[in-house]
Order: structure tokens, then sequence, then C-alpha cells
């Protein structure tokens, strides 16, 4: 558990454990990075833009999985998890679209979609760097309390607190989907090396639960406990509770 003063601080480090995995392997073997959206996970990404710009940092050949997306948003929807990630990362680095892999939201079947989903992850290898936010109820992706802790990626449905937090990215509060297709508890589990990270005092019972409550279904981000590596990068204000 990294804490650190300032949410930029938190930003920083993160960007350094990506930025590591980057530029660790030979041009061939490029690793694969999970991809968060929401807000935690910005200020990192940010700062991977800036040093791909200014320090040449190069994702060339690396792939990016994202955790979770929405079911019924129409594809190419700006608050579609695709889009998001392509408008805050992707699309400014040099990792081409076809590298980057979602669940696919709009697809007539939410249930195939997510069967397939983890079929592409399990093909592709493991993720090497996951990075991960934390919902304010313990969440972690989109596997809300309760979710199976060996859970694959599947159709969720979203809590109303969860609803309630996401919409201010959408025009009224009743356009936020009620379905999602996430990467389970056990498919995030696979990946190398787990990197949460949070700030602001409204994550710090969450990251709490998360970091000394018991392992439980009830704060799915408690699975971290149980990961041979995992990083926490929080803010004073996120690690109030600890
Ligand atoms: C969202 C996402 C999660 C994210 C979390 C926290 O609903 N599905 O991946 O980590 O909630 O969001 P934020 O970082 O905006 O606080």
């Amino acid at each position: 558990v990294v804490i650190l003063p300032t949410a930029e601080d938190c930003g920083r480090v993160v960007a350094d454990v990506i930025a590591a995995a980057v530029t660790a392997g030979p041009d061939g073997n490029r690793p694969t990075l999970g991809l968060a959206t929401g807000s935690s996970p910005v200020l990192a990404y940010r700062e991977l833009i800036r040093r791909h710009r200014e320090e040449g940092l190069s994702f060339a050949g690396v792939r990016g999985f994202l955790l979770d997306e929405y079911v019924g948003l129409p594809a190419g929807h700006p608050e579609s998890y695709r889009s998001v990630i392509r408008r805050e990362l992707t699309a400014t680095l040099d990792i081409a679209d076809s590298d980057v892999h979602g669940p696919d939201g709009a697809h007539p079947d939410p249930l195939v979609a997510a069967r397939e989903y983890e079929l592409r992850l399990l093909e592709n290898g493991p993720v090497a760097v996951q990075v991960l936010g934390i919902g304010a109820n313990g969440h972690i992706g989109f596997n809300e309390p309760g979710s199976s802790l060996t859970s694959v990626t599947r159709v969720k449905t979203l809590t109303e607190q969860t609803r309630r937090d996401n919409a201010r990215f959408f025009e009224r509060p009743e356009d936020v989907p009620r379905h999602v297709i996430t990467q389970g508890l056990g498919t995030i589990g696979r990946a190398q090396h787990l990197l949460l990270t949070a700030s602001g005092a409204r994550k710090a019972a969450a990251v709490a639960a998360a970091v000394e409550g018991p392992l439980t279904a009830s704060c799915p981000a408690s699975v971290l406990q149980w990961h041979p590596h995992a990083t926490v990068v929080i803010d004073e204000a996120a690690a109030a509770r600890l």
C-alpha cells in the first residue's frame, strides 16, 4: 500500500508502474495492459500521454483489454467505455485501435458477448498490469458487492448507488444503463499484477474495507488480499480510514 500526499503523486507512481511494464520486454513481446475507465486512473493516463509525447515512451505493439462495458449503448456512444478509453488514452498513444479490446455492449445477446470476451482474454494470455479503480461500495470493474470471488466475465445489474455515481457522465440520470458486462473477480485475478488507485475522502471507507477488512464478496476489492502481487496507490484522503 503506497500512500502519497496528492492524487497527482498517485498518477505519477501508477504511470511509473505501467511504463516499466511497457519498456520491460523486447519489442516482439509487448505486454497486455488491463485498462480501467472512471476518473481514478485519469491522472496516470495523462502522465503516460505526457511521457509518450515528451519522452518518446512507446506503446507500439501493446494490447489493451478493458475491464467492463455498459450494455445497450450503441457502438461509438461517447460514454461507452470503448469510446472513453480511446478518448482518454489509447487514441493519443501509438496503440493500434484494433489492439484495444472490450466487451461488446451492443451485441444482440449480451450473455454471448460476455462469454466471447472471457475467451478472448484467455486466448490472449495473461494481463501484465491490471489498472483498477474502486467504487464507493468496494466494487472493482462492475463487480458489485455479492459478486462471486471466482466469477468470470458476465452480465451484471448495477446497484442504484453505482448508477447515481455514474450519472454525472450522462445527460439525465435515467440514461445510465442498468446492465453491464464486466470481467469477473476470477478473471481480474489472473492478471500478473493488480494496481488499484483511489483518491479522495469518498473512497476512504471502501479502501479500508478492501485493504484491512475481511476477504469477502461484500467488498469485491478485498480479492486483492489473496493476489500474489497487488499494489494499492492512494492519496492521504483515501487512506484516512486505514
Ligand atoms: C466505475 C467503473 C470502475 C471504476 C469505478 C470507480 O463504475 N466501472 O471500473 O473503478 O466505478 O469510478 P471512479 O474512478 O470514477 O471513481
